[in-house]
């Protein structure tokens, strides 16, 4: 196969399938890390996890390490995490607060904004070696972007800015931190890792995939088709297997995706959501009407996005909050990292229970995230076998429909989601540049 061809690549993802050597071949999987992760905006971390100068958390974009730190300036700057001298990974820890990086080899350090600070016994080097040459710096990621507190970095020069390649998938961050009466999200609440023996677009494709709940997630049902009740106050949660009315609430789930830059979305279950009676939430419920009113207060109990699944690394859950970054870590092994997210403004104790939820869902040992991860395993491991050339994405594709933007939309438990991340893969993979 010629990977510079980017007809070969375009015949391995058509409309209704994918080809199975896409999750297979390590070839792909270097020219997903330069065409996909180093020209899309990258989710790279959030503005909380460094709130005072000298703070910094490292992160990657594809298979590129970074720093992402604020500076004693107050601004956020990402830079790569490898030494101007000879390369080594300046920052080894995953965050921490510093006032210098240094270099654990031959001890140059670093400004938290990158900026060469020092080279150690600087008198080794003769006239013509030019320690303020800015080149000496840790290199900076060509640009860098903030939404509502949610940093993206690019390794593009150029293209779209931050706002449009997100478009309208924005309204999903603005859903979450309008739920926080401080208007603001905080992710300092930990984090649960894990790796899986699969490739990194079987998790991305999962997020906003509605068709597995019901049979993945089977062992959480309880009699009734009941999940277990995943909102605060909640004692029976929403059906979700097919029994009575919970298939046809299941195909008015809104779903959308966005061709140009591959984010998609699965809409809320219209469930009617109960307002918790008790003191705890109340006093949320009053925080939120303190700013918004009563009208506005009910609205934002109520959002419209479920799941979102920002192309091509992060995903938002408005259920069980929580953030998730997906990692690529070779083509069949892939590292995810899942953070609460935390209400600025709401009690703590809300908060508190938030990130206990998430511990009994999405944890490396949870009810829920367990049951996807075995199933990645095995897509993985069953694509690897010669029974068929292809993986099939076709529901829904006879009744997809372009909205105002061209996007696709459609309801109920359809691929359509997974048709919008494949046609941005297409776009990007075969791009100019
Ligand atoms: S590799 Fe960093 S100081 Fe030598
Ligand atoms: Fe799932």
């Amino acid at each position: 196969m010629n990977l510079g061809d980017t007809a070969e690549i375009r015949s391995l993802m058509r409309p209704d399938r994918v080809h199975r050597s896409v999750y297979l071949d390590p070839k792909i999987f270097e020219l997903e890390m330069r065409n996909v992760f180093g020209r899309a905006w990258v989710y790279v971390g959030h503005e909380s996890l460094v709130p005072r100068p000298g703070d910094y958390v490292t992160a990657r974009i594809g298979s590129q390490p970074v720093v992402l730190s604020r500076h004693t300036d107050g601004r956020i700057y990402v830079f790569y995490n490898s030494c101007s001298h000879r390369g080594a990974v300046v920052c080894n820890e995953e965050k921490g607060s510093t006032k210098l990086f240094r270099c654990p080899y031959h001890g140059w350090t670093y400004a938290t904004n990158g900026d060469l600070d020092a080279v150690s016994m600087p008198r080794g080097y003769g006239e013509s070696f030019d320690l303020k040459d800015p080149a000496l710096g840790l290199g900076r990621v060509a640009r860098v972007s903030v939404y509502r507190g949610f940093v993206f970095a690019s390794q593009a020069q150029s293209g779209p800015d931050l706002e449009a390649w997100l478009g309208p998938a924005r309204e999903s961050i603005d859903e979450m931190c309008d739920r926080a009466p401080e208007g603001e999200v905080d992710l300092g609440g930990g984090v649960h890792k894990y790796l899986f023996r699969g490739n990194w677009k079987l998790q991305l494709e999962n997020v906003i995939d509605m068709y597995h709940v019901p049979f993945s997630h089977e062992s959480t049902i309880g009699a009734g088709g009941r999940q277990f009740g995943r909102r605060p106050g909640e004692s029976a949660g929403s059906a979700i297997s097919d029994r009575g009315a919970a298939a046809a609430k299941w195909e008015q789930r809104t779903a959308w995706g966005a061709r140009d830059f591959g984010h998609s979305y699965a809409g809320h279950q219209p469930v009617a959501e109960q307002i918790p009676d008790d003191p705890v939430f109340k006093a949320y419920v009053a925080a939120l009407e303190a700013r918004h009113g009563r009208e506005r207060t009910l609205e934002i109990l109520r959002p419209r996005r479920h799941n979102t699944a920002f192309f091509p690394n992060m995903t938002l859950q408005a259920l069980n909050h929580h953030v998730r970054v997906i990692i690529p870590v070779a083509v069949d092994r892939t590292e995810i990292r899942v953070y609460p997210v935390k209400l600025k403004g709401a009690p703590e104790e809300l908060n508190r229970g938030f990130v206990r939820q998430l511990n009994i869902t999405h944890s490396a040992a949870s009810l829920i995230q367990t049951d996807d991860l075995e199933c990645f395993r095995r897509c993985q491991e069953g694509i690897e076998a010669q029974g068929s050339e292809w993986v099939w994405f076709a529901r829904g594709i006879d009744t997809d429909r372009p909205d105002e933007r061209g996007d696709l939309v459609n309801n109920g438990t359809v691929e359509t989601q997974q048709r919008a991340q494949h046609a941005a893969w297409v776009r990007l993979m075969c791009a100019a540049g």
